[in-house]
């Protein structure tokens, strides 16, 4: 953490938001129901936690109309909480006025606790989440040369924070009032947690008013999922009778008539806050509580929210309206200064006006020497009267008034969105779309897009307006991809004005960028095209667009100029002089295409590692790069996954999780390098893995909506993993959900060939006569690109298998293309898969031959997966043959790389083709290839006798290490300390009473065991 960053966390410390005690304790009546469950929840909250319960959150939530009492409650649950030894109790509110502050709520309840942290505590809590939450949450500067952060992973990060800051504060009250007015950032989170909040050490208190249908449709559905809920949840009704008969005789004494108190309880309909307000005016009308004065009490009852700007003006004169008018529109926690400033008062005259507005009841003093209004409804009240022309005025006084205060263009743009527009004003233009880009580095995309459509409406000058909307563009991109194409092409309508060149083929970029990626691939290379050849004397960005356009083509399913398109790259490539990032990326996109055309994969691999400096990914290229997109180093990526270097793509995309996460792009962009990671996982046959990696991809994918390009690319690759681990019918019913089949999705970017899948499928699920159909439409449409990769699109093996019964010449031919092919491109997983699909449709000494040189090649390569199946089709291919001992050999070697692969259907299978001829499914002592040296170590000690104290000293290892390593060799081995030895092949122990220790070998290593020991690892 820098200096700078300390000093700014240290304004946002306690204190300067702390507004508690704005209320007096007063009696709350008709509440006991839900001050017990209040204090119930609070009580049971500090009992489990003390009892060492971690999931034992609540949601207590309290609702209902405004004035009925819930700012009261909610008052007295922080006290009650506040008594609570060691509970730490947070609080904020919504406030009207703050409705489009983003995080203002969140920043009131968080700031207080993490800004009070030391920095090294900061720093675990916040974890990798550091640049992301601490800019949203106001605790740090963005980071230098930041330029926007996904709100989505705002959202991730304060999960993560909460998880961490829970337990270190816990039991931990959160406590939001006026939740119906919290900004859509804060809330949309809220009500997220909400849900997990359950699983930590955490009781949420919300209060919200129900009575009405005007708040935003997000607002009302969050609310309502928080109402779901609530684990206590109170619908706060009216007083009772009674209780404002008491109420009425506290204040005037009792001499208060039962009828007078019987029509005053009529007149408020039982609402506390009324009659608090309408005993106010008996008392300043010295009104006498007799039955003969009820008639008066309805015109005494003037309804706040019915007060007219007349009636405030002649309850308060000109210059005190004025100072409330200013305080109405700053809303919560009201600074003195800024609302003299903004309603122009001197410092005298504004002392003489807080005195009358305390004495009218309309404002409050908070501790912090702020002021509050005595209740919102008077905040609205006041705002609402206020005359057009004075309130977009005041908010223009207030928003410079703020900025002068060094409080920010984030805090002053809400005011400047208020301002009257239509003066044309540079200045006012210059201020939103920085107060735009500020907002978009704390993740609050929608803010900066109010600050940028009121620049628009300014007008902006004639020469910015096409650079407002290309920035009003670029807000969306993370967010709104219609919005963004919209927005996006009315900037580069010449008839919006001139764009800078620059910025036309950024602009150009991003527009085929989300083009692309909502499935206009064509419409996304046309325009990228169409831009390059418009762009004279900037030889880099024409390189740029052209590079795209090549992109884009490359991703689309079918194509009429493929292998032309094609030369033309690999033209452009050998023209490339430069080793700037453009040329590079030329490069990559050359590897791709490569790749896909099966060309020698060593010729992919000299273009891929010029791409790369040091094996990393060059300046310029990068994962966040803003120029060249994620697509660009996800392209190379994949080259190295198909060329067998997954080692160095697994590098690439494990650098894409870590530098997403840390800029905070989480959704599609973490949700991608999760795909990818899942299918470098896929190739290498770490299949338990490359599950996991691609279910996260699909549950980020369908965070975002429903059927993405992305979500169709990971079921995909899903469905290929769920088939290799013998769950074909799964991968089926998820093919069926997802409609994966033809005509297949229009998007999916770099899917190994969905069509050659589909096929695969059909085959997997017992459906030749498909499977055939479908492959051979895959060749056709593949042959006419010119695609030949055998592994990304291995359509050829699987067709010659769902031939072989019926058309045996046929498919014998589409085997030896496919070994063709494979032996072209030339690794040695494309090989050997394409000889054992080879082997496959052959028999007897042929099949043995072509798998023994397929496990040959797989055994070269880092296809696990692959290599497990050729051992195992060798094996059964060589037990078809009688050569029976070397049949077994190979089935174990593929069962150990089968479990190691996580292949389950194929252990089965390995296991009954040894079963079914006689020989035994398991290796003699299989448990002892599995257990690592350190277990065997400890393993021969046990077998012994030896107790896991004495082995623990002798072998200087803490006991608890000794015990869990002997729990993991009891596991394997698949026995207790009794079998053990049997279950490893070892010598049972002699039980003479003896020490084991001092048994022949002597004391020593384990190295001194005795040769019956000696067991040939
Ligand atoms: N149960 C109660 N008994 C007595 N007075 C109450 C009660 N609930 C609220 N009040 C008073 O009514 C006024 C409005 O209450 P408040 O809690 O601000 O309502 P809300 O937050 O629901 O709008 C406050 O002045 C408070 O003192
Ligand atoms: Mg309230």
């Amino acid at each position: 953490m820098t200096e700078r960053d300390r000093d700014f966390r240290a304004e946002a410390r306690p204190g300067a938001r702390e507004t508690e005690g704005a209320l007096s304790r007063i009696r709350l009546r008709d509440r006991d129901a839900e001050l017990r469950s209040a204090e119930a929840a609070v009580d049971k909250l500090c009992r489990d936690f003390a009892a060492g319960g971690t999931e034992i959150g609540e949601l207590l939530t309290f609702s209902g109309r405004p004035g009925i009492g819930k700012t009261s409650l909610l008052h007295e649950v922080r006290r009650i909480a506040k008594l609570r030894e060691g509970a730490t109790v947070l609080f904020a509110r919504g406030g009207e006025r703050q409705f489009n502050e983003p995080y203002h709520v969140l920043r009131q309840l968080l700031q207080p606790v993490l800004g009070a942290m030391e920095p090294d505590e900061f720093s675990q809590v916040m974890g990798t989440w550091e640049e992301v939450v601490g800019p949203a949450m106001g605790l740090k500067q963005p980071r230098k040369g930041a330029r926007r952060l996904d709100p989505q992973g705002v959202r991730d990060g304060l999960d993560f924070v909460l998880t961490q800051l829970a337990p270190r504060r816990a039991p931990l009250v959160m406590i939001v009032d006026d939740l119906h007015w919290a900004d859509l950032e804060s809330l949309g989170w809220l009500a997220q947690f909400a849900v997990r909040a359950r699983e930590l050490p955490v009781l949420l208190v919300f209060a919200y008013r129900d009575d009405s249908a005007d708040w935003q449709q997000e607002t009302q559905e969050h609310q309502r999922a928080v109402a779901g809920l609530a684990t206590r949840r109170h619908e706060l009704s009216r007083l009772s009778l009674v209780a404002v008969t008491d109420m009425i005789r506290a204040e005037l004494g009792d001499k208060a008539e039962d009828a007078f108190c019987y029509e005053f309880w009529n007149v408020v309909n039982g609402n506390p806050f009324e009659v608090v307000a309408l005993l106010d005016q008996v008392r300043d009308q010295e009104l006498e509580p007799v039955e003969e004065n009820s008639q008066q009490l309805r015109e005494l009852a003037v309804d706040a929210t019915g007060m007219t700007l007349k009636s405030w003006l002649d309850r308060l004169g000109a210059a005190t309206l004025r100072f409330a008018w200013a305080a109405a529109m700053l809303g919560t926690d009201i600074r003195p200064d800024l609302a003299t400033r903004i309603s122009a008062q001197t410092a005298e005259g504004a002392r003489e006006s807080v005195k009358e507005l305390r004495k009218q009841r309309v404002l409050t003093a908070t501790p912090n020497g702020n002021l509050e209004f005595v209740h919102p409804l008077i905040a609205s009240s006041i705002y609402n009267t206020m005359p057009e022309a004075t309130r977009t005025g005041m908010h223009g006084v207030a928003a410079a008034e703020i900025e002068n205060a060094g409080l920010g263009l984030l805090a002053a743009s809400r005011h400047l969105v208020e301002t009257f527009a239509g003066e044309g004003d540079d200045r006012t233009v210059r201020k939103l779309r920085r107060a735009a880009s500020e907002h978009l580095l704390i993740g609050a995309p929608e803010a900066a897009q109010r600050c940028l459509h009121r620049a628009l409406a300014e007008p902006p000058d004639d020469q910015d307006r096409a650079e407002v909307l290309y920035e009003l563009g670029c807000s969306a991109l993370l967010t709104d991809p219609a919005a963004t194409v919209n927005q996006l092409r009315l900037a580069l309508d010449p008839e919006e004005g001139p764009l800078r060149p620059s910025m036309r083929i950024d602009a150009t970029f991003r527009l085929s960028e989300v083009l692309a990626h909502s499935g206009e691939l064509r419409q996304a290379a046309v325009v990228c095209q169409e831009e390059a050849e418009k762009t004279t004397g900037d030889p880099e960005g024409r390189l740029r667009l052209e590079a795209a356009s090549f992109m884009w083509h490359a991703y689309r399913k079918s194509e009429e100029d493929g292998p032309a398109r094609s030369a033309r790259l690999g033209a452009l490539c050998e023209s490339l002089t430069g080793r700037e990032a453009a040329d590079r990326a030329v490069l990559a996109l050359r590897a791709w295409d490569l790749t896909l055309r099966g060309e020698p994969s060593a010729e992919v691999l000299r273009h891929a590692d010029d791409v790369l400096d040091n094996g990393r990914l060059p300046k310029g290229l990068g994962w966040t790069d803003n120029t060249w997109g994620f697509e660009l180093p996800a392209t190379l990526g994949l080259s190295y996954t198909y060329s067998d270097r997954i080692a160095q793509a697994e590098r690439l995309f494990s650098d894409a999780i870590v530098q997403f996460e840390v800029a905070g792009w989480s959704g599609a962009h973490r949700g991608f390098a999760y795909f990818l990671m899942g299918l470098a996982r896929f190739r290498r046959g770490l299949l338990a893995e490359a599950e996991d990696f691609l279910r996260r991809a699909l549950r980020l994918s369908e965070r975002i909506s429903a059927r993405l390009p992305l979500a169709w690319d990971a079921v995909g690759v899903l469905i290929d993993t769920l088939i290799a681990r013998g769950r074909s019918q799964e991968a089926w019913e998820l093919a069926i959900d997802f409609g994966f089949h033809p005509p297949y999705h229009p998007t999916a970017m770099v899917l190994p060939d969905a069509a050659s899948l589909y096929g695969k499928l059909l085959l997997a699920v017992g459906r030749p006569a498909g499977a055939a159909a479908a492959l051979t439409e895959a060749g056709a449409q593949l042959d006419v690109r010119g695609w030949h990769n055998t592994v990304w699109a291995p359509w050829a093996g699987h067709l010659a298998i769902a031939l072989a019964q019926d058309e045996p010449e046929r498919a014998r031919a589409y085997a030896r293309r496919s070994v063709v092919d494979a032996e072209r491109f030339g690794t040695a997983s494309a090989i050997g898969t394409a000889l054992r699909l080879h082997a496959q449709i052959e028999d007897g000494q042929q099949a043995v031959e072509l798998l023994e040189r397929a496990v040959a090649h797989l055994g070269q390569s880092p296809a696990g997966y692959e290599h497990a199946v050729a051992l195992v089709d060798l094996g059964a291919a060589l037990r078809r043959v009688g050569r029976l001992e070397d049949a077994q050999e190979y089935l174990y070697q593929g069962i150990e790389l089968a479990q190691h692969c996580a292949a389950d259907g194929l252990v089965d299978r390995a296991r009954r083709e040894l079963a079914n001829y006689g020989l035994r499914p398991n290796r003699l002592g299989d448990a002892r290839e599995t257990l690592s040296q350190p277990e065997w170590d400890i393993a021969e000690l046990a077998v012994r006798g030896v107790p896991p104290q004495r082995i623990a000293d002798h072998l200087a290892l803490p006991l608890s290490l000794v015990n869990r390593r002997l729990a993991a060799v009891y596991r394997k081995a698949g026995s207790g300390p009794d079998g053990l030895a049997a279950a490893l092949g070892l010598p049972p122990a002699q039980r003479d009473g003896s020490d084991p220790l001092d048994g022949p070998g002597g004391p020593g290593g384990p190295d001194s065991l005795g040769e019956g020991f000696s067991l040939g690892r």
